[in-house]
């Protein structure tokens, strides 16, 4: 049976997926609702759920006009499960042994642990952003970013949403007591941390935020569409839906990023030092530092470049490639090999693994590729402003926590060092909590329409038409 794609608006919660006709799932959703909105209350963004937000809210899966923008205050957001339309002849497995034969419209039961472990290890990280960022409405730089962090907060929530509705619906029992847990962690807790690293990071002003939406959502991006090539019909079908909204959040960050960087080369120049601190700005080495430290954090996301787990999951047709359909011809991917530098007695050696093994280093290097674009952008705002200053991406295997270069040090270079030098060189390398401090001190909010604080450059243009003076978040009705 497919799920109906006509959206039901009215509903307590709002759906295409045939809820109004589905009573156990409804009550079982349901029932999870008052949980879900007592943890926003708790663990979702402080002190502003009185104030009404120009938010956009998803209302059709249809590729134009699919959401609707108005003033909203958050806890009466309409987080709804939405699910993209599929034209059934595409609906097939597509990767792995079985490439090709009908896709799974049930949890197969040989597949059941790893796609529930697929599915709570994306969920947990929707909520643990939320929690990540719930105190940077009091520093923000504008009305403008201060509407854009609340929208990707309560994206995000709406995320959960689709996670939790895959567990409520196919996974019974299990499933429920995955959803509640998904409420119980919480980012950075010591004894009830959220499933991975970079999701434990604190996110504690303006610069981590944008680095985050940059770098840690983008990883989000290439997880989405790796599920979205799943020949679990259901999974593929809503991580579809959940990257049209994921690109917002990608813009936030690429953008949010850019205008610091614009705004540093102006501060640089207007300084008779070239001193931007003096200016209130944030200078070059610290965009660096912090570039370096959640870029690395987020490779981590992807897993071990060499994985069992990576090689069952594309061999069962769980989780495809980066555009599995359109990019590649071999969907079984059980010929090639791909080269990568291991550390064996103190030095780089070269080895060729097998594919199916690498497919996380596949993903990642997609990942990296659209990184590379976002940093030429900003080297051409530089230009375009005439300072000479360049920023780069540090190699893959600098500062690991994950994967065959966790245990050894290298350089921003990728060359191979000892942990002395390593340890030496963090404040020059990493975000370190004398720069928190620093930013921190510097990030007072500015909640005047129109007005921008003085470390970022305005935007180009409003959301949706608008200006940048409109008043995205009303603080004084
Ligand atoms: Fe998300
Ligand atoms: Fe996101």
């Amino acid at each position: 049976m497919t799920a109906s794609t006509s959206v039901d608006l009215n509903a307590k919660i709002p759906n295409n997926i045939g809820l109004a006709h589905d009573t156990k799932l409804r009550r079982a959703l349901e029932k999870w609702l008052p949980n879900y909105l007592e943890w926003w209350n708790d663990m979702g963004p402080t002190d502003f759920a009185d104030k009404p937000v120009y938010l956009r809210t998803a209302v059709s899966v249809s590729t134009d006009g699919w959401a609707h923008y108005e003033h909203v205050k958050m806890p009466d957001y309409r987080w709804g499960i939405f699910l993209n339309p599929r034209d059934p002849s595409e609906s097939q497995i597509r990767c792995g042994d079985d490439a090709g034969k009908p896709a799974w419209h049930e949890v197969p039961g040989e597949y059941r642990n790893a796609l529930r472990r697929i599915i709570v290890t994306q969920a947990d990280t929707e909520p643990a952003s939320v929690e990540q960022q719930r105190l940077l409405g009091h520093m923000a730089p504008s009305l403008y970013d201060m509407r854009n962090l609340f929208q990707v907060n309560v994206e995000e929530g709406r995320h959960l949403w689709a996670m939790v509705y895959l567990l409520h619906k196919y996974f019974g029992r299990d499933g429920r007591d995955e959803a509640d847990e998904l409420l119980n962690r919480r980012s950075g807790d010591p004894d009830k941390p959220r499933i991975l690293g970079a999701f434990n990071q604190p996110c504690d002003h303006w610069l981590s935020f944008f680095a985050f939406t940059m770098f840690t959502d983008r990883d989000g991006k290439y997880q989405l569409a790796a599920l979205a090539e799943s020949g679990f019909d259901p999974l593929a079908r809503t991580t579809e839906f959940m990257l049209t909204e994921e690109a917002h959040h990608l813009f936030v960050g690429q953008t949010g990023l850019q205008r610091i960087i614009q705004r540093t080369a102006q501060l640089e120049k207007l300084d008779p030092n070239g001193d931007v601190r003096a200016q209130g700005g944030i200078d070059f080495d610290l965009i660096q530092r912090t570039i370096n430290y959640w870029f690395t954090y987020s490779l981590d996301l992807f897993g071990g470049e060499v994985s069992n787990n990576a090689a069952d999951f594309f061999g069962s047709g769980l989780k495809g490639r980066f555009r599995e359909m359109k990019k590649y011809d071999d969907h079984k991917a059980i010929t090639g090999t791909y080269r990568l530098p291991h550390v064996e007695g103190g030095v780089l050696v070269d080895k060729d693994i097998p594919l199916r093994n690498a497919m996380n280093a596949v993903l990642r290097d997609e990942y990296i590729t659209d990184c590379e674009r976002a940093l030429r952008k900003w080297n051409k705002v530089l230009e375009q402003e005439g300072v000479s200053r360049r920023l780069t991406l540090p190699n893959p295997r600098f500062h690991r926590h994950q994967g065959i270069y966790a245990g050894h040090h290298f350089n921003p270079e990728g060359e191979l060092i000892s942990a002395d030098e390593f340890e030496a060189n963090q404040p020059k390398w990493l975000l370190v909590p004398a720069d928190n401090e620093y930013l921190i001190s510097i990030m007072k909010p500015v909640y005047e329409p129109g007005k921008f604080a003085n470390w970022i450059a305005p935007p180009t243009r409003g959301i949706e038409g608008q200006p940048a003076e409109f008043e995205y978040v009303k603080l004084h009705d």
